[in-house]
């Protein structure tokens, strides 16, 4: 008998305890939320609805990154921001709008640079249903976030002649090199292409291939290409279909994703994502703050919404990132409730509300 009562206790602390561990499992995280300027809170909220009626595990803690003036005038993201982001290590981020005409830093590069976001990379993938002039664009561009033309040396050497400094290092093209490889093996990609000029710019683009070559060497499973930036751009209007992940410096990174994102459809739709060492990672809607329309109820939040999306699967969250993801295109495929943009006439509000209809519908 004394035996049987043990035994049940025993198992009731072990039921207990697995229920403990399953709770913390699925524990909500947090994330750093940066809502942004102009329509950023419009599509910021239509986000946080979605993610409320989809059931996501993810508790917000909006962070206030606009910088301020440090010592010898250099801008910071203020201190409460940056603590938010390293306790957490995730963020979603709407658009930021950079003053012009003043020495206000652009806040992407600032928030790059403090928080190590040394990848950028930028899925464009066909909307079914929604018509661009290409039906099934399926790549992904990597682009190196913290060197090459943005390192911001620029100085004037004599009065009228000035001159920018493109910095390339070894460090930071082998890391974003490898980077690439990994990401085409764990998104079950096959090839990776090399973006480059290293017939001009020997050195600095040289450098930048080599560490792409002995990272190809490092992966024989995924297939390696290389070709110039202009030939890319040439290929990519012609047949983007040929590409599958691209990886690039800075400034053709910038340049060249906008144009992918224009072949499924432009930068509403478009999600990104700015990944650091050690699980850190931003991800933000790469359109401005749409100053035009802020405040009216008319932005569409599909590309901070995928960007969430990603978010979730760099997080695991895959069933929930799935889910979103599927309630977004099956309201895209519709076609009975879209923003102006995308040929509707209906609100972000309403919109938003067709998602989530769709979440539930799912449940
Ligand atoms: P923009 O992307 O804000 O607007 C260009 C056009 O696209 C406008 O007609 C706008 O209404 C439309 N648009 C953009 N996003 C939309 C959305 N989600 N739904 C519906 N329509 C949308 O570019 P613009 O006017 O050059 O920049 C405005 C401000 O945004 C500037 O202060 C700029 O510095 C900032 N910006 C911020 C970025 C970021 O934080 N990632 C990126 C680009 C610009």
């Amino acid at each position: 008998m004394a035996g049987k009562v043990w035994r049940s206790t025993v198992l009731q602390a072990l039921r207990a305890l697995k229920n403990e561990i399953l709770q913390s499992r699925s524990f909500m995280k947090t994330v750093c939320l940066i809502p942004g300027d102009g329509i950023g809170p419009e599509i910021s909220t239509a986000v946080m609805k979605i993610f409320e009626t989809a059931k996501a595990p993810i508790k917000w803690e909006e962070i206030n990154v606009t910088p301020l003036q440090g010592p010898g005038g250099r801008w910071v993201i203020p201190q409460e921001a940056k603590e938010s982001m390293h306790k957490n290590k995730i963020g979603l981020k709407g658009p930021l709008k950079t003053p012009i005409g003043t020495d206000h830093p652009c806040m992407n590069l600032l928030l790059g640079k403090t928080f190590g976001l040394y990848a950028n990379v930028r899925p464009c993938v066909s909307i079914e249903g929604y018509k661009t002039a290409y039906t099934d664009v399926n790549l992904v561009t990597i682009r190196e976030n913290t060197e090459g033309k943005y390192s911001g040396i620029e100085h004037v050497i004599v009065d009228g002649v000035v001159q920018s400094i493109k910095l390339i290092t070894e460090q930071a093209s082998q890391r974003i090199a490898e980077f690439a490889f990994e990401y085409a093996k764990s998104n079950q990609r096959s090839s990776v292409t090399a973006v480059h000029k290293a017939n001009i710019m020997r050195m600095s683009d040289g450098l930048f291939l080599r560490k792409c070559r002995e990272a190809a060497e490092k992966h024989r499973d995924i297939k390696f290409t290389e070709m110039f930036l202009d030939t890319v751009c040439l290929h990519m209007v012609q047949d983007p279909t040929q590409f599958d992940v691209l990886v690039m410096p800075n400034l053709y990174g910038d340049i060249l994703s906008d144009l992918c994102a224009g072949l499924i459809g432009g930068l509403a739709v478009t999600p990104s994502g700015n990944i650091g060492a050690e699980g850190v990672a931003i991800f933000e809607s790469v359109h401005g703050t749409a100053p035009d329309i802020a405040g009216k109820d008319l932005a569409n939040p599909t590309a901070l919404l995928l960007s969430a999306v990603m978010m979730l699967r760099h997080m695991a969250l895959h069933g929930h990132a799935n889910k979103i993801e599927t309630a977004c295109f099956d309201t895209i495929r519709d076609k009975k409730v879209l923003t102006k943009d995308l040929g509707g006439n209906s609100k972000c509000s309403e919109f938003t509300e067709a998602i989530c209809q769709k979440v539930q519908d799912m449940d």
